[in-house]
């Protein structure tokens, strides 16, 4: 199990690099890790960047298993129908915030062989799956708070730990 990196470590807002190789042993282990680091810390999606890694990988719980999702893009959204979803995030404890993001997404992906593949989510699941695309582009879900919930405070001085401006 790996450890959780926090805001406002840097690694938080490097983009991600795509996977090309798939037989990669760090990029085997990489899941295996985001796997065990998800499921062991009980969140409902992980994204590599947060155990320190700038790979397009995230890790999402569908059905109560993990599944790995490599290279994941949004091809549609439903600009139309938003909803409004409290988010928290493993690298923000104690901050949670209400989000504005659209109700159902289509993504495109590779599985861990390579394989391209369609995954249509809505709900919770469309917002987990935004929140952790947004981690692979370096968008934290504190840029998108409508309102917090819990941990203004704490997040207004830790963006003023930022030293480098940027939330
Ligand atoms: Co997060």
């Amino acid at each position: 199990m790996s450890k959780i990196i926090t805001y406002p470590d840097k690694i938080l807002r490097k983009k991600s690099k795509r996977v090309d190789n798939f037989n990669d042993p760090e990029i085997i282990n990489l899941q295996n890790e985001l796997i065990k680091t998800m499921l062991a810390e009980d969140g409902l999606g992980l994204a590599a960047p947060q155990i320190g890694i700038n790979f397009k990988i995230t890790a999402i719980k569908l059905d109560n298993k993990a599944t790995v999702f490599i290279n994941p893009q949004i091809i549609w959204k439903n600009w139309f129908n938003k909803q409004l979803v409290e988010e928290g995030c493993l690298s923000f404890p104690g901050i949670f915030g209400l989000v504005k993001r659209s109700k159902s997404v289509i993504i495109i992906y590779q599985d861990n062989q390579g394989k391209y593949k369609l995954f249509k989510a809505s709900g919770l699941l469309a917002t987990v799956f935004q929140h952790e695309i947004d981690h692979l582009k370096g968008r934290l879900f504190i840029d998108k708070i409508v309102k917090y919930t819990k941990g203004e405070e704490i997040t207004k001085k830790l963006i003023s730990q930022a030293d480098d401006g940027e939330r």
